[in-house]
């Protein structure tokens, strides 16, 4: 029997198969049958720090409309736990979630700045979380503000979210830091039990006809895996927390490479959304034929063989082998 278990945030999972934020893990529905199709733990989908102040920006709004207007409003106004505002959906989903799955539920909070909006991490985790998934995306588009100081407000981020929670927090970053290796050491260092490498970078489009600016979300395929397994490989047994690979996970080989790397889990949202939860069973069956035809007994056994410690050649992942990629391009065609 292979031994799928892994460790994740400290949280035990039966499979290192983990559904990423996205629409299939926003419905109760759609994440039964991913638990039932064998995935190992599931990350439900952001709530939005743009959501938390426009919610309480609307609720400050109608308390002032209704105080100006009338003073006495206020003693008649609902509890505002009452309200349908943006969070109380994601606390809701995360209460659900916990009571009809087993399997390990990961609430996901996304932020671009700090800012008292932190707190609402801690309410997830009242609603029922075993961990806390941070998603720190921003665009450094300030000219006036530095790379340092932009890398300052991330880990303030995680500092102020860190300090609002008891259960496990993970944090997932993009890639483009000057010296990615000393931020993700800096992350773990502000309190992240987890990095979740990488983040992927939805870049907007233009309308020719309207001029406007259009969002654009196109779904990965295998070859986007390429960036988080060079730097899971050269993180792994570097950083003192878990780490999960997130952007190109498609098939059964990307999976089976990320763990040779040393990811704790494989994190998917497109080929779940391509192919189904069903997908989960197909890549489960196939890993584990995979490991049994090369005597892995374990995953544990097959985590990190082949990071940039446990590889024959420490630089494979670095500098050397870009000059060998492009100076042999003409004899891999
Ligand atoms: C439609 C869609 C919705 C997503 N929603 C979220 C979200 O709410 N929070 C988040 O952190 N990531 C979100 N993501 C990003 C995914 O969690 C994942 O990191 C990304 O798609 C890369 O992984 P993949 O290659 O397996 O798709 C979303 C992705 C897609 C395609």
């Amino acid at each position: 029997m292979t031994d799928l278990t892994t460790t994740y945030l400290g949280l035990q999972l039966r499979s290192p198969l983990v559904a990423s934020c996205g629409p299939l893990t926003g419905e109760i529905d759609s994440l039964q049958r991913l638990e039932e199709a064998g995935i190992g733990a599931v990350c439900l989908p952001s709530l939005y720090e743009e959501e938390i102040i426009a919610a309480s920006l609307e609720v400050d709004r109608v308390l002032d409309a209704g105080a100006e207007s009338f003073p006495e409003a206020l003693n008649y106004f609902p509890d505002l736990a009452d309200y349908d505002v943006g969070p109380d959906g994601h606390l809701r989903l995360v209460e659900d979630a916990k009571a009809k799955l087993s399997v390990p539920v990961i609430a996901s909070v996304n932020a671009s700045s700090p800012g008292g909006w932190t707190g609402y991490a801690g309410q997830l985790e009242d609603a029922g979380a075993d961990a806390i998934e941070l998603n720190i995306y921003r665009v450094a588009a300030d000219p006036a503000r530095t790379g340092a100081e932009v890398e300052q407000d991330c880990i303030d981020i995680v500092t102020e979210v860190r300090a609002t929670l008891r259960v496990p927090l993970a944090v997932k970053i993009g890639p483009f830091f000057s010296s990615m290796a000393h931020m993700a050491h800096r992350v773990v260092g502000a309190g992240a039990d987890g990095l979740v490498l990488f983040n992927r970078f939805y870049q907007p489009d233009l309308n020719l006809e309207t001029l406007g600016v259009e969002p654009r979300v196109e779904l990965s395929d295998s070859r986007d895996l390429r960036l988080p397994l060079r730097w899971i490989a050269i993180l792994h047994g570097q950083v003192r927390a878990s780490l999960a690979a997130t952007s190109g996970v498609h098939t059964s080989a990307d999976v089976a490479k990320v763990l040779l790397v040393g990811a704790d889990v494989a994190m998917m949202t497109a080929a779940l959304l391509r192919n189904g939860p069903g997908h989960v069973t197909a890549l489960e069956r196939e890993l584990v034929a995979w490991m049994t035809e090369r005597e892995y007994e374990s995953v544990d056994q097959l985590r990190g063989s082949a990071s940039q410690r446990g590889a024959e050649n420490p630089s494979a992942f670095e500098r050397s082998q870009y000059m060998k990629a492009l100076t042999t391009y003409a004899t891999q065609r």
